[in-house]
């Protein structure tokens, strides 16, 4: 399905000017942009001035190196300025779309969420609930950025894609597993968002979370949204509730000087944490995670230690640089994965080094996380699977899928539908990725139950 447009909600903040236009321009180079972009936000802009704020931030993220995709991508941006809570921004938004290419809102608006998705549990359930009060749920799309980075995409990939490792990828192989965010910059005039968050609300129940469920996960039973929910929801639910001396929290100085923060500010800007996955698989295996700004440097990655041989053979078997064999993914700034092993020094001493084996390095091609929402928000939002006696060789099954297709022509256009006339519903959607829909009851014909 194709887009009709692309509303960005937050124009003029952060988000959009380090990552979002760069995005643009990426797909915008590739020829991917091609409806209007219409930027929303309070400050008071023309639409002159935003494609203005646009070049600059393009041209600072990587330079300009193809005017003509910048020119293009700035005609279709537009500005709407208003509070999100008068009506009448919406109006303006309709008419800025109107005026662009159409005269009606979309029939099926998709709407795409970044965090801060509330502040705490009962926050997040009322803005779900808002969400759901006006879309449906396969239109709501609730992003964690570190998911679309390649490296964090190659977690699953490289656990699952080969069978070395899982023989190994258990308490009785693994000693530690350390997942590190640092950068080397401080909150970057983002102060009063960073007073309602603080590093752990920020970076890691999100970000690091995300990567220690990749990492901890069972296998999924299928590649697809569905399965790896549900193994990453069994991590987070053996997941051991922290005590204080499992936390560490700090704040570089000069934080209570930044611009929106309280003077006596006790906003954490460093957080560690200790973890520990109470399952089969991690008994007793600490997951150490840490994330902090103004630090010594910038880089994310994860470092997964070996436990030592069990017998002390050569002098330096014991891991005498500190570390034992590891697995080292690298997130950023450059993506890699490294297998730490020791190997022999020439001569006639046994001694040796750990050296690394580069399995990866840095590959052409990769798509930074915000270029990828155009292929979630134009994925299609439903999947039919019909199992058992829905069969299209059979009577009934072909009167219900004639009328799936109907309902699918009244509401979108075309609908994928999955046949797997051998399987009961419960296996049928085992198999089946991306499933949004479940009918087990026979449908009534589409003149009487309508569309909705
Ligand atoms: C964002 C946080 O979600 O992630 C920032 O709000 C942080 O504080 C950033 O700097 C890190 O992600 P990336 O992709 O910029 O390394």
């Amino acid at each position: 399905t194709q887009s009709d447009a692309l509303v960005l909600f937050g124009i003029t903040g952060d988000l959009a000017h380090k990552r979002i236009f760069p995005a643009l321009y990426a797909m915008a180079k590739r020829g991917g942009v091609n409806v209007p972009v219409v930027g929303v936000a309070t400050s008071k802009l023309s639409s002159a001035q935003l494609r203005e704020r646009a070049a600059e931030s393009i041209a600072k993220s990587g330079g300009i190196d193809d005017r003509k995709a910048l020119d293009h991508l700035l005609s279709l941006l537009s500005y709407v300025s208003g509070d999100y809570n008068a009506p009448g921004t919406f109006t303006a938004i309709k008419e800025a779309l109107g005026g662009a290419r159409r005269t009606t809102w979309p029939s099926r608006p998709r709407v795409i969420v970044e965090k801060p998705f509330g502040r705490d549990l009962a926050s997040a359930r009322k803005l779900n609930r808002i969400a759901l009060s006006v879309f449906a749920e396969d239109a709501i799309f609730r992003i964690d950025h570190y998911l679309g980075k390649e490296a964090i995409m190659n977690i699953l990939y490289f656990r699952f894609a080969n069978s070395f490792l899982e023989p190994i990828w258990n308490r009785n192989f693994v000693a530690s597993i350390q997942i590190t965010l640092a950068e080397d910059f401080g909150v970057e005039g983002r102060g009063a968002f960073y007073e309602s968050a603080g590093c752990l609300r920020d970076v890691i129940q999100n970000h690091l979370f995300q990567i220690v469920a990749l990492l901890a996960m069972e296998p999924p039973a299928y590649q697809g949204y569905g399965a790896v929910h549900s193994e990453k929801t069994k991590v987070f639910q053996a997941m051991r509730p922290l005590q204080p001396d499992d936390v560490v929290r700090g704040q570089y100085t000069g934080y209570r000087k930044e611009p929106g923060v309280a003077q006596g500010s006790d906003v954490e800007t460093f957080c560690a944490l200790r973890l520990f996955i109470d399952s089969w698989r991690w008994e007793g295996v600490p997951w150490y995670l840490r994330s902090g700004k103004c630090l010594a440097e910038t880089a994310a990655e994860v470092l997964v230690e070996l436990k030592p041989p069990p017998q002390r053979l050569f002098d330096d078997s014991a891991p005498v640089d500190g570390r034992a064999n590891y697995l080292r993914f690298r997130l950023s700034p450059n993506a890699a994965v490294a297998l730490a092993a020791r190997v022999k020094r020439a001569g006639k001493e046994f001694v040796g080094d750990q050296r690394e084996l580069y399995l990866l390095e840095e590959q052409p091609g990769e798509q930074t996380p915000y270029e990828r929402l155009k292929a979630i928000a134009g994925s299609h939002p439903f999947q039919i699977v019909l199992a058992g006696k829905a069969h299209p060789r059979d009577e009934g099954g072909k009167h219900l899928i004639e009328q799936l297709h109907a309902y699918a022509r009244a509401l979108e256009g075309s609908l994928p539908v999955a046949y797997l006339p051998d399987y009961d519903m419960e296996t049928a959607l085992a198999l089946v990725s991306g499933v949004n829909l479940w009918l087990n009851t026979p449908l009534r014909p589409l003149e009487a139950s309508g569309t909705s």
